[in-house]
């Protein structure tokens, strides 16, 4: 099989799904280059390019965000738009590198609507989410982190079910068989949509709160001599 083409060969075909594009021997690199022609669903037709996951492979932390955004869809790499700069000072005031944290999402396309000039975010759908997964389950089990943090309310629905409510359950840690230690906090763009000074700064303070409790199961996992970050 050629390196990081699909088990059939062949350009995919759309709504061929994703286990038949997978490779035999994955590795993150065969893996993303797959994921590069997906046709699993629509959202390849309005996506400029797959928005595969980034960071390092034995990382010992993994962000799981909703899809990319505009600037994400542009540049090709999640979480470097305006959400992604808010997810980097969250990441520095709690203390975690972002350079030793793998950053994905639950879908690798971007789906938006058009608005005069402008692409604005439009969610998928679960159909849209489902085609996605088996992309995200082979970068789980690839990197196997100690430490799995679903942002916001799409990812953490996907991940840890229908009755998971981020409202509430926000940096609580959960049973889950993905990591040994798997929460979920609010997606940064809430952060960004919240109303005014003082409501965004109270949010942000939440948000590294929920942050630093990560934090504290990284460098008890770092003592016990697990992962990488
Ligand atoms: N929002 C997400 O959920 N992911 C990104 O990569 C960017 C914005």
């Amino acid at each position: 099989m050629p390196r990081g083409g699909k088990r059939g060969g062949g350009e995919p075909k759309p709504g061929e799904p994703i286990p038949d594009l997978l490779p035999d021997h994955p590795t993150l690199e065969t893996v993303r280059e797959a994921a590069s022609t997906c046709k699993a669903c629509d959202l390849y037709k309005r996506g400029t390019q797959t928005v595969f996951g980034e960071g390092p492979r034995k990382a010992a932390l993994m962000l799981v965000g909703e899809q990319p955004g505009d600037a994400e869809d542009l540049a090709g790499q999640p979480f470097v738009g305006p959400a992604g700069r808010l997810l980097d000072r969250g990441l520095e005031e709690a203390g975690i590198d972002r350079g030793l944290v793998y950053v994905t999402n639950v879908v690798k396309h971007f789906k938006w609507e058009p608005r005069g000039k402008r692409r604005i975010h439009a969610k998928p759908n679960a159909a849209e989410i489902s085609a996605c997964r088996p992309w995200l389950e082979t970068e789980i089990a690839l990197v196997k982190p100690r430490v799995l943090v679903c942002l916001g309310a799409t990812a953490a629905q996907a991940l840890l079910g229908k009755s998971f409510k981020v409202s509430r359950q926000r940096g609580e840690f959960v049973a889950s068989t993905m990591a040994p230690f798997v929460t979920a906090t609010v997606h940064p763009s809430s952060i960004l949509r919240a109303q005014g000074e003082d409501a965004r700064r109270a949010e942000m303070a939440r948000f590294i709160a929920d942050l630093k409790k990560v934090a504290v199961q990284l460098a008890g996992s770092r003592r016990s001599g697990g992962g990488s970050s």
